[in-house]
């Protein structure tokens, strides 16, 4: 297509948006009226517990709240975080200097780079993985190094694999466990071996817990920064989205090394103007309320998760049960490629799944199908697939 105004070539850089067959299958199915399961997003399709929808109504009727909030949250909020983190992980914070709010995780990660990568620069990002790594890293100017997760080796990546020149040219890393889209979860010992790898090679390692509290069967996934010293070279990524079902308020938060933390609010204080405090105050009330909303949601993604899991292998697909996340990370039965088996399921069963390959090239070969209907339609979708003829 001819542009009056072409972009600039870093959004030319972003690979193929391979989603995008399935986007456009999708919308036609929805126009010709089709009853479509989506098991496609990521988004939580359980209600913000009402004890904090209340305290964000109080807190949006004070005029207090209307002006400009400050650049890296209120102390208030950082506190609740730092109190959270230290319960949940043991770890203490410094709520002024070790606690960053964010508009979400996602816009933590997306302007990292920006603080710390020069062109030239390499960052290190796990294949598959969220797409979000790679963009900012691009837009930063950076080149990104994949690192291939197998199922092989737990879909952890082989650090040690890594070439030496590449490594010289490394300035950081990002990990991300629980995974999406994955869903594997890091051993202790791995989270040790990332931490010691990233002070032997001066790396900033940034680990993604956005689903920390997503997990099934009384697993509880470990802090990054639980690891001695990790704190001198880390960050880590929280996100209230996923646990207390808050995708669309915005809010999220990083913790770990003030050195790290201050660059990346260096660049937040001149492109953002920090979250409404409204917002805030509803997520103190999330992470200093009662908890037992965190438990149901679990319960009720570990019980959709046993009747996928059990569903495809009555149909006799292979699948592993996943100890977090809400997604599910199949190899493709057919053992075709996942975009057209994606698209197959689409077109002969109305269900969206998301192909593996979208999240990078060592993706090909699984679908990621994401836990965020209800056990109906799950039950309907698995009948629709019993239907299908491989
Ligand atoms: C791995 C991972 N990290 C971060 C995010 C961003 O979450 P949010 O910006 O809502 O906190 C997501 C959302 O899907 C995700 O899957």
């Amino acid at each position: 297509m001819s542009r009056r105004f072409p972009f600039a070539g870093r959004l030319k850089q972003l690979p193929p948006y391979l989603f995008a067959e399935i986007d456009r299958l999708k919308q036609e199915a929805v126009k010709r009226g089709a009853d479509v399961i989506d098991l496609g997003v990521g988004d939580p399709d359980l209600p913000t517990p009402p004890h904090i929808v209340k305290r964000m109504a109080e807190a949006a009727q004070d005029p207090r709240h209307h002006r400009y909030p400050s650049y890296e949250g209120m102390l208030l909020f950082r506190e609740a975080a730092a109190d959270w983190y230290g319960d949940r992980f043991g770890v203490v914070l410094d709520p002024a200097t070790e606690v960053l709010t964010l508009i979400g995780s996602k816009e933590g990660i997306a302007h990292l780079p920006l603080a710390f990568i020069d062109p030239g620069d390499t960052v290190l990002i796990p294949d598959p993985g969220y797409p979000v790594y790679q963009a900012a890293t691009v837009f930063a100017g950076g080149t990104p190094v994949a690192l291939p997760l197998y199922p092989s080796n737990g879909f952890l990546p082989d650090l040690e694999s890594i070439p030496l020149d590449v490594l010289r040219k490394a300035k950081m890393l990002f990990l991300n466990y629980p995974n999406n889209p994955t869903a594997a979860v890091a051993p202790e010992a791995f989270l040790a071996q990332a931490v010691a790898f990233a002070r032997k090679h001066q790396l900033i390692l940034c680990h993604d817990a956005a689903y920390s509290e997503m997990a099934f069967d009384g697993f509880r996934p470990a802090s990054v920064l639980g690891i001695e010293g990790a704190k001198e070279v880390a960050i880590e990524y929280h996100s209230l989205s996923k646990t207390y079902n808050m995708t669309g308020w915005r809010i999220g938060f990083a913790v770990g090394s003030a050195e790290i933390l201050a660059g990346l609010g260096r660049i937040k204080t001149n492109v953002d103007s920090g979250v409404f405090q409204a917002v805030q105050y509803a997520g103190i009330a999330a992470l200093t309320g009662p908890q037992e909303c965190v438990a149901r949601a679990r319960e009720t993604y570990q019980e959709r998760r046993d009747q996928i899991v059990q569903g495809l292998r009555k149909l006799g697909w292979p699948v592993e049960a996943p100890k977090a996340t809400f997604f599910v990370w199949a190899p493709v039965p057919d053992r075709g490629s996942s975009t057209d088996w994606a698209a197959r399921l689409l077109r002969e069963a109305g269900v969206v799944v998301t192909p593996g390959v979208g999240f990078g090239p060592a993706g090909e070969g699984y679908y990621r199908i994401a836990l965020t209907v209800g056990k109906a339609r799950i039950a309907e979708a698995l009948g629709r697939l019993a239907s299908l003829r491989l």
